[in-house]
């Protein structure tokens, strides 16, 4: 294992850890207007949403690493203190990145990138009529931290409208994954589209056994990794007729790690206790 101590690690290497080791991140479209009304459109990937009472978005905007100016979309939100935030997906991705050229204040990256602006109800910046999930913002508080190159702003904004694209939503009003399609950011040049690496987890809606409540045989596997042993313990009780003194031991953990490989629980189980 490599330690980086901050204190005296570089700016960019910190950058380049953090942007590799925390990914992916999902991509926020930031639409603001400046006082005089021009357009500015970002795309940030420090972001994210956070509760619903209010319900929160967030980005940051850093100064820039070499030159220490701030950003076009923080100095309009600063002024006007309302955006729009649209959620990118695959078939937006590449135009969100040409958008990301440092062009100058007042330069509508709406034009540059061939997006579409999308009026909206609340606020003055529209959506992007491209993007699924459009949010309408107004700022709540802005964080500086330092306000010297390289470092971060918090934008929190309060968001006050959804526009969501019918074809996203599925027949019980949820968005589903395989038609919004989002892409996230990870280090350097690399980005991911989020459903093509897509699985299902069921989530626990009741208390669950937990690996401490494993036969201790189990829980010592050479053979089972701790994967599997979440697979196994995420029942609400581990079943009774476990042997106490099982023999074969390496066969059964060798035949209940590959059905827990498919995603076969019950089979696991049976294979554990069946000798
Ligand atoms: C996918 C992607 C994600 C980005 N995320 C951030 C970010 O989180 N923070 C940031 O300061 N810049 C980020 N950038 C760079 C900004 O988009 C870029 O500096 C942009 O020119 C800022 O525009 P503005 O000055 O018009 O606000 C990102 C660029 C791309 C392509």
């Amino acid at each position: 294992m490599r330690t980086f101590d901050l204190d005296i690690v570089s700016h960019p290497e910190i950058h380049r850890l953090l942007v590799g080791g925390v990914a992916p991140r999902p991509i926020a479209l930031v639409a603001t207007t400046d006082k005089a009304g021009h357009v500015n459109l970002s795309p940030f990937s420090f972001f994210n949403v956070f509760g619903v009472n209010p319900a929160v978005v967030c980005f940051s905007p850093a100064y820039s690493g070499r030159t220490g100016k701030a950003k076009d979309t923080m100095l309009n939100l600063l002024d006007t203190r309302e955006c729009t935030v649209s959620v990118v997906n695959f078939n937006i991705v590449h135009q969100i990145s040409l958008a990301s050229a440092p062009y100058e204040r007042g330069v509508d990256e709406f034009v540059k990138s061939g997006l579409t602006k999308l009026p909206s109800v609340k606020v003055a910046p529209p959506g992007v009529a491209e993007s699924p999930f459009v949010m309408e913002a107004k700022l709540l508080q802005h964080v500086e931290f330092g306000g010297e190159p390289g470092s971060a702003n918090m934008m929190i904004c309060e968001i006050v409208m959804l526009h969501v694209s019918d074809s996203v939503m599925n027949e019980s009003g949820g968005i589903d994954p395989r038609l919004i399609d989002q892409v996230a950011r990870l280090g350097g040049p690399y980005y991911t589209r989020a459903r093509d690496g897509l699985f299902v987890l069921p989530q626990p809606g009741q208390i669950l056994a937990g690996i401490d409540s494993l036969p201790e045989e189990l829980r010592n596997s050479p053979i089972l990794t701790g994967k599997h042993l979440a697979q196994l313990a995420s029942l609400p009780a581990i079943p009774e007729d476990y042997p106490s003194n099982p023999s074969t031991v390496q066969t059964r953990h060798k035949k209940a790690a590959l059905f827990l490989e498919q995603g076969d629980v019950s089979a696991a189980w049976t294979a554990l206790i069946g000798e």
